[in-house]
């Protein structure tokens, strides 16, 4: 009976079980047996297998009880590092002995777990397929990844709430949303949310320009005869100034011009990443197991299965929102997505550019 394998790794992403499940019910769907491998990489090193799925009476594969009913649940039940063993020639050397009696492997992460993924398939043969798993938007070649939209949830109940408290004083907020290396959460919540101004390090703006570009949008926003309540500006972890920081400077810099109004900071952190997925991360998470699942016993290797992406291209599957891509194009362009070469970049940054005057009114 063929047999496949599965493993979240790099920063988990609500959504991750629910592609688990999904993933354990299609391979029992389709007579194969899913064994998960606990705590990504390190995992696979150490050959930590766990059964997902059983075999009932009359030959059927069902997913064991115990994880059909993860879907709901945040973070990932496989557990997830980041395997600096992994990293080493040796590390994968013996990951990819460990998969030989497996029909292939599933790989639910980011862009370093794709990394990985491609590194295993290109030095060792090893059969991959790659799903895209990360609450900051920055995988190539897909439209969004799993956790994203659970995320951005997140984010926008977090701003409602600080709004409310802000109006009831009449204070101006900074608030820093996960993101190291692209800004995508900070953009697309600012939106959302009704911001006043967003600040993301595709901006490439230095400390005085922040500094003199936040204390502009509180002096409009709290300008007499206004009558604004809240100030609300939402940074993203990757630009470098500390918020900490931010917030002190642009305090100083409003002192003159608007007595007792305060500015506060606040830092949404690891809040972003965790919580039950919603309806959309879920069902994204359920389609494109059902694509990877039946691309690996199709003998598909090397690949990521991708969600509408925004790019022409990719081999159609049954399911007209999912394509796969390969892995090499995939990290490809999430370097171009990070270093601001992609047009996918160019385009979220023009289109915040474009409107900054609404976002800063
Ligand atoms: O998964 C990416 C990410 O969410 C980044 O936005 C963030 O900086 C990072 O994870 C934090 O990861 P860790 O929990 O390992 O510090």
């Amino acid at each position: 009976m063929r047999r496949i394998a599965v493993l979240t790794s790099g920063g988990d992403s609500p959504g991750m079980n629910a592609a688990i499940r999904a993933a354990a019910r299609v391979a029992g769907a389709r007579g194969a047996r899913l064994v998960g491998v606990e705590q990504g990489y390190d995992g696979l090193i150490d050959a930590r297998f766990k059964e997902l799925t059983l075999e009932l009476s009359g030959g059927r594969i069902a997913p064991l009880p115990e994880i059909d009913v993860i879907g709901n649940l945040g973070g990932t039940v496989l557990g997830s590092v980041r395997s600096p063993r992994f990293m080493k020639p040796e590390g994968r050397a013996q990951a990819a002995k460990n998969l030989a009696d497996l029909a292939g492997l599933i790989v639910i992460g980011g862009n370093g777990s794709l990394a990985g993924a491609h590194a295993l398939a290109l030095e060792h043969g090893a059969r991959v397929i790659g799903i895209p798993a990360s609450i900051d938007n920055d995988i190539g070649c897909s439209g969004t990844a799993i956790g994203v939209d659970t995320a951005l949830n997140t984010i926008v109940e977090a701003c409602d709430r600080i709004s409310d408290t802000a109006r009831a004083h009449r204070r101006a907020f900074v608030v820093e949303v996960m993101g190291r290396h692209c800004g995508y959460l900070a953009m697309a919540s600012a939106v959302a949310v009704g911001a006043d101004a967003v600040m993301f390090r595709e901006q490439g703006r230095g400390e005085d320009a922040l500094v003199a570009a936040a204390a502009d949008v509180i002096r409009r926003g709290f300008a007499a005869g206004r009558g604004k309540r809240r100030v609300l500006l939402v940074k993203a972890e990757g630009v470098e100034v500390p918020t900490d920081r931010l917030v002190k400077r642009v305090q100083e810099a409003i002192a003159a011009d608007l007595p007792g109004v305060d500015v506060r900071g606040t830092v949404l952190g690891h809040l972003v990443r965790g919580g039950s997925p919603t309806y959309q991360d879920r069902m994204v998470a359920g389609r494109l197991a059902l694509a990877a699942v039946d691309a690996l016993l199709d003998g598909v290797t090397g690949e990521m299965v991708a969600w509408q992406p925004p790019v022409p291209g990719g081999t159609p599957t049954p399911d007209p929102s999912v394509v796969r891509f390969p892995l090499e194009r995939v990290l490809e362009e999430t370097k171009a997505l990070l270093d601001g070469s992609s047009p996918v970049t160019r385009r979220r940054v023009k289109m915040m550019e474009a409107n900054e005057e609404t976002l800063s009114l």
